[in-house]
């Protein structure tokens, strides 16, 4: 059974975009893969300062985790845990940081990206892909399921396990990553990337009312009702395709009503509630099953508990032959 290993930071509330790009990757392989999945807090440090907020949004993330799907219930080979219930990836951190050259750094477009949005310059922030690198391998997975946006630190993961197999000897399985079938990166409310960050994104969690509201916000052009649309140039009609899926009959179905003209044009409000719809029946027991978590914390915090002392098995077994092959 292969093993996989893949995060997400809580870093706010998750998203569709989140959902359709990994998370719905992870639920999909639980049935015969051993999974890792963890919640990267330490990460979340790059971007969060209030301990509260990062405390609720920790705990959110498992919970949404076990509200899309994620069962180690069902799956015993499922583990999810906290990455600050492994701090010794921080060890390893240092020990990749040391083989790191920094012109590899410099070279991350995330950290530019980040910036650029506003994130201050932190050393945290610009040595991240090291401790991504250090999460990956601290449990020698064969795969890393990740969105599009996270190729680059895989190579990165990759590079760096190369580089310290050839200097201290084979210590890392050379990860390989997984992208989502026919991935897509989905936009937003504006028309740009759906980032937690941005404020643009879709949270399927939502009451149905602010929910609707959030939807009939998207952002169309003006092209009048008995026009014919292009579907590919429309932020609706994307959003939907990556939730549903290209070749889904109800994607296909929504792209020839963009097509169609005159008396039966359709009007950018009639895909908004096509989407609407689509959502409601998407996560139609992702939401029962979150109040229902929401009441047993109990049960969540057993995962953490369970997941836990799995990864420390992993880990500990890396780290100690990390540190002896350096020489510690
Ligand atoms: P955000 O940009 O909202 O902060 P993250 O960077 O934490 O999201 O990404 C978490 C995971 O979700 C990554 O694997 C990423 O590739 C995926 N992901 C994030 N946003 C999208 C999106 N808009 N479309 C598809 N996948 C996404
Ligand atoms: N950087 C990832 C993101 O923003 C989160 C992450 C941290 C991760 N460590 C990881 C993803 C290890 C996969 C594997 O989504």
């Amino acid at each position: 059974m292969k093993r996989v290993l893949s995060g997400l930071q809580p870093s706010g509330q998750l998203h569709i975009g989140n959902y359709a790009g990994a998370i719905r990757q992870f639920v999909d392989m639980q049935a015969d893969h051993e999974m890792f999945v963890f919640v990267a807090s330490y990460h979340a440090l790059t971007s969060t300062r209030d301990p509260d907020v990062l405390r609720a949004n920790t705990r959110q993330v498992v919970i949404d985790y076990l509200a899309f799907g994620l069962d180690p219930s069902a799956h015993p080979n499922t583990h999810i845990y906290l990455q600050q219930d492994v701090p010794q990836v921080t060890e390893l951190a240092w020990l990749l940081s040391c083989i790191c050259p920094k012109s590899q750094m410099d070279k991350a477009t995330t950290y530019k990206d980040k910036i650029a949005r506003g994130l201050s310059a932190s050393v945290g922030l610009y040595t991240y892909p090291i401790l991504q690198a250090a999460d990956i391998l601290s449990v020698n997975p064969d795969l890393v399921p990740v969105g599009k946006d996270q190729v680059q630190h895989i190579e990165i993961t990759r590079d760096l396990a190369q580089k310290f197999n050839h200097a201290y000897g084979d210590v890392f399985k050379i990860p390989a990553y997984k992208l989502q079938d026919d991935a897509e990166v989905l936009p937003g409310i504006d028309g740009q990337k759906m980032s937690k960050s941005y404020g643009n994104d879709i949270d399927p969690f939502m009451d149905e009312k602010p929910l609707r509201k959030r939807i009939m916000k998207i952002k169309t052009d003006s092209t009048p009702v008995e026009d014919p649309k292009d579907p590919d140039n429309c932020t609706v009609f994307q959003i939907f395709r990556g939730l549903a899926g290209r070749n889904d009959p109800r994607t296909l179905d929504l792209a020839n009503r963009y097509r169609a003209s005159g008396s039966q044009g359709m009007g950018y409000g009639n895909a908004k509630q096509a989407l609407y719809e689509l959502i409601l029946d998407h996560f139609a027991d992702a939401r029962k099953r979150r109040t229902e978590l929401i009441n047993d914390p109990g049960y969540v915090d057993k995962v953490l508990k369970d997941g836990a002392a799995a990864a420390q098995e992993k880990v500990a077994d890396v780290i100690t032959r990390a540190r002896q092959a350096v020489g510690l």
